[in-house]
């Protein structure tokens, strides 16, 4: 079969929309036709050199469509099903799985080559096998997936809309609610108010936060996140401490959380600056894989028995969580039309992104032609 794909060949180079070969469903394996995807900040991390992945690699690992093929022996979805994509597989029995953390299920070890679970490569071109972003390739027209990596579901929600639920929603969400385990009454800060940290601030909101801080450089983003659950806004690092400071009688936030693209300078110390005592700071930007991100006195920590806690896709369960999403945009408890600012086809995949780049996006979705 054909398919047509954004790839990247190499780092610094621009996305290649290129038609590919694609291999049919082996196997506990899916044919799914993707309707819309996406366009999450993790994809420009391999671009930009910030993460590693196997080149070729087909962008893409936020995505919605419909199941047109199943190999053998496949459960968990049906043809004709609509389907989300979770950029981790959940396979449902490995410790992670049993435990309630599907999120560092052991088949996310594939995420870093792109190939699906098992190791075969289902995209080629010119005898060269290509990898797909989070084993899900969304920037691909149809691709051939594990059944690990669906979550079908029959909300009535428009698949564009589906799309986001598969990363920066319970990514954002799940960061707040999960990782940084808010209480009704806490103080909250967000750092970064993308695709992920909206949902953040979001799922800060739900949980009941008292105070939900939203810092952005951006006004527009800030401007987003008011509308969307923040009871106050700051521009930067020194706005958000003020703030922290100053809504609970010099203590502190009880949690503090990262969500911009890239960590830059001193942002983790800021942060952990604003945490209280005893409360915690949770990172889920992916940062640059060659630096040591994270330079703190220790004193930071111990002295004041703060906690930093990493969070992968909010922490949760995607076949619980993604479904959970749904139900609360269905119950009006989620907003999820307003967090989609623009639409592209799939050739104008660079366009989206530099529009992401200068800060116009919550988040773009690239639509397939059909
Ligand atoms: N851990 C996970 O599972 C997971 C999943 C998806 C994405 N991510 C990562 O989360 C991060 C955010 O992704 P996104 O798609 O929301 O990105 P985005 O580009 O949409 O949003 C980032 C926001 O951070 C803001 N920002 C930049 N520097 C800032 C600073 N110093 N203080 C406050 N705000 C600042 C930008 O203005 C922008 O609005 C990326 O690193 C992405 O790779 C992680
Ligand atoms: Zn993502
Ligand atoms: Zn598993």
């Amino acid at each position: 079969m054909k398919t047509k794909a954004a790839v990247l060949h190499a780092k610094h180079e621009p996305w290649d929309v290129t038609e590919l070969d694609l291999d049919r469903p082996g196997a506990n394996e899916v044919l799914v036709r993707w309707v819309a995807s996406g366009m999450c900040q993790s994809d420009e991390h391999m671009r930009h050199g910030d993460v590693r992945p196997r080149f070729p690699i087909i962008g893409g690992h936020e995505g919605a469509g419909i199941v047109e093929e199943i190999g053998h022996g496949v459960t968990r979805v049906k043809v004709g099903d609509q389907v989300i994509s979770s950029f981790i597989p959940a396979c449902g029995h490995c410790r992670w799985c049993a435990t309630g953390h599907s999120n560092i299920c052991d088949l996310g070890a594939s995420v870093q080559t792109g190939s699906l679970p098992g190791g075969r490569f289902v995209f080629h071109k010119d005898g060269e096998d290509y990898g797909a972003l989070g084993t899900v390739a969304t920037f691909s027209q149809i691709a051939t997936v594990s059944e690990y990596s669906l979550v079908p579901f029959t909300h009535q929600v428009p698949l564009e809309v589906a799309a986001i639920v598969a990363c920066g929603v319970p990514t954002g969400w799940g960061s707040a609610v999960y990782a940084a385990d808010t209480h009704p009454g806490d103080t909250i800060v967000v750092f970064g108010i993308g695709g992920i940290g909206i949902n953040a601030v979001q799922g800060a909101a739900y949980a009941g936060a008292k105070n939900v801080i939203a810092v952005d450089p951006l006004e527009n983003k800030r401007e987003a996140a008011r509308a969307l659950g923040a009871t106050h806004v700051a521009s930067n690092s020194q706005e958000a401490l003020e703030l922290a400071m100053s809504l609970t009688r010099g203590v502190g936030a009880d949690k503090s959380l990262i969500t911009v693209d890239l960590i830059r300078g001193r942002l983790v110390n800021e942060a952990l600056a604003t945490v209280r005592k005893g409360g915690t700071l949770v990172i889920t930007t992916w940062a640059d894989h060659d630096k040591d991100t994270i330079q703190i006195s220790s004193i930071e920590l111990t002295g004041m028995e703060r906690r930093i806690q990493g969070s992968l896709y909010g922490s949760g369960n995607p076949n619980y969580d993604i479904l959970h999403m749904l139900d609360l945009y269905e119950a009006g408890a989620l907003k999820l039309d307003e967090l989609i600012t623009a639409h592209y086809t799939l050739d104008q995949v660079e366009q989206g992104y530099q529009d992401l780049a200068d800060g116009k996006n919550i988040r773009g979705v690239i639509l397939h032609d059909t």
